[in-house]
């Protein structure tokens, strides 16, 4: 029995790459037989950043709009708002001392996100990865699916919970990351040496929201390189490759696969065809997303189930952690 929890901050519209990298894969998992799946929509991760409360209200919906637009079953899975659920909150406490400065320091997210937000580097954004290391274990969880940026995140939490064990005994499973093999990293068809972020505006941002017309505009426009040639080379040839990632992903073939289909090809054609293929992908999915966003009390209803369910489990290794601590209750 596999246990799978994964999270997405409602900071902004959501990327083809937060799709690739994370929803699609999430909604499969989800799928499987004998797993227990949680996506958590982080609402409190988000705040580490000063956030306009129309926007977060907006944006929290929207996240749960397009995993249920993606086909996320709630009778399968269980969809949550992280504020619903406090034992988060308390476990990061908990947690916090169980952590070193230091090591959250060292974190590549925070060293980026205090240089972009000079004016607020907030407490928040330096445990960040503490609150994030509660949404995971308070839930017997055995895999994160995630992209590759949250990997360090996910070695913090192993040695967090280890850390804990050592002392208290096995209270916590610790977790597996699970990095997709292609689009775990999806970059910014301007910039390919920067990823696509739904918190930073470009117009290498693909958002899903995007009518087809925009779509094919912004895949046209991607940045190639004068080589000529279509081959997988993250080095050489970072923007092709990052194409080709993505018509993997949206197809479900291997990179070998997209290469040997693009042999002899010239870009034109090659961002044409990867235009086609994630407007199939996508197309479909936002009329669903919309009439979902039209529908605020059915997305309240979703939640309240959600808040529910994770509750209770979350309540019962809250309370082991307790009893091993030597809290009274
Ligand atoms: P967030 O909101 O930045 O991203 C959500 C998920 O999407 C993935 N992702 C990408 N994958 C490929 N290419 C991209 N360009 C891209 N951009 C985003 C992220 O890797 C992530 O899987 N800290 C997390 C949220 C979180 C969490 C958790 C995740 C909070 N608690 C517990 C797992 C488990 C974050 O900021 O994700």
């Amino acid at each position: 029995m596999k246990t799978f929890i994964s999270g997405i901050q409602p900071t902004g519209d959501m990327t083809l790459g937060s799709y690739l990298g994370a929803i699609k894969n999430h909604v499969q998992l989800a799928d499987i037989a004998d797993t227990t799946t949680y996506y958590c929509v982080v609402d409190l991760h988000a705040i580490t950043v000063r956030q306009e409360p129309q926007r977060l209200r907006d944006f929290t919906y929207s996240v749960a709009a397009w995993y249920l637009a993606a086909g996320l079953d709630t009778s399968k899975s269980t969809l949550f708002v992280q504020n619903h659920v406090r034992a988060h909150t308390e476990l990061g406490w908990i947690l916090n001392t169980f952590t070193q400065v230091g090591e959250l320091e060292r974190m590549t997210q925070y060293k980026d996100k205090s240089k972009q937000h000079k004016h607020n580097v907030n407490a928040g954004l330096l445990t960040y990865p503490v609150l994030m290391a509660a949404d995971i274990l308070l839930y017997n969880t055995t895999h994160v699916p995630v992209g590759d940026d949250q990997k360090q995140h996910l070695e913090l939490t192993r040695n967090v919970a280890q850390r804990f064990n050592g002392v208290y005994g096995d209270v916590f499973v610790v977790p597996e990351p699970m990095i997709p093999k292609v689009a775990a990293r999806v970059m910014d068809l301007q910039d390919p040496t920067s990823k696509m972020s739904k918190s930073q505006e470009s117009n290498g941002t693909v958002y899903l929201k995007d009518e087809p017309a925009q779509i094919t505009k912004k895949f046209k426009r991607a940045v190639t390189d004068n080589i000529a040639n279509v081959a997988w080379d993250p080095i050489e040839q970072a923007g092709v490759t990052n194409l080709l990632s993505i018509y993997c992903a949206s197809k479900g073939i291997t990179p070998e696969q997209a290469v040997a289909e693009f042999t002899g090809k010239g870009y034109g054609d090659f961002k044409t065809t990867i235009a086609e293929a994630v407007i199939a992908e996508v197309a479909p999915i936002q009329n669903r997303y919309k009439e979902l966003m039209a529908d605020k009390a059915e997305l309240d209803a979703i939640f309240k189930k959600g808040a529910e369910k994770a509750s209770a489990q979350a309540e019962t290794v809250l309370a082991k952690v307790k009893d091993v601590m030597g809290f009274v209750r």
